[in-house]
């Protein structure tokens, strides 16, 4: 059964308790519970992990290309949070990996202040998604499993 790898970066772990009127009160343990019953309905297993970290992220890309490369892994759903706006590391370790990712933002970042409407994840992402709540992260799950099987 091949993985589906979900990332969230810096503060998510503060998914609940962190400004609900933007992220709603459903907690990181709702995302995993999602990211699973999205897996399973599509035959695959959801690998969730969340980190305050940019390395930490960096490493997970690199380990990424490497599980897609061996067939074990079909990509990334990621939401690097803030780092999204500022991590031109991220941007190349998604480009040097060379591993799917579909960005994904809880919040809708364009209706949001300025700064949040760049990305360097964009460019180098197969798909972004963004303003759905926790439930888009089970649409970004199905988004790429359908990408990659050419669905
Ligand atoms: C976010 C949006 C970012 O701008 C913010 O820094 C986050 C969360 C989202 O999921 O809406 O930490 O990525």
């Amino acid at each position: 059964m091949k993985t589906v790898l979900v990332l969230n970066g810096p503060n998510l772990n503060l998914l609940g308790t962190r400004e609900p009127a933007v992220y709603g009160s459903e907690t990181l343990a709702d995302v995993e519970r999602i990211c699973a019953e999205a897996a399973q309905s599509l035959g695959l297993r959801a690998e969730c992990r969340q980190t305050n970290y940019e390395g930490q992220l960096i490493d997970w890309i690199h380990e990424a290309g490497r599980a897609c490369a061996q067939g074990e892994l079909i990509g990334v759903v990621l939401n690097a949070g803030a780092l999204t706006h500022t991590s031109i590391a991220l941007h190349d370790a998604i480009k040097g990996a060379a591993v799917p990712v579909i960005e994904y933002h809880i919040s809708n970042v364009h209706a949001r202040e300025a700064f949040r409407h760049h990305s360097w994840i964009s460019p180098v992402a197969r798909g972004v998604m963004a303003g759905f709540g926790v439930a888009g992260y089970g649409l970004a799950v199905s988004a790429l499993a359908g990408m990659v099987s050419g669905k």
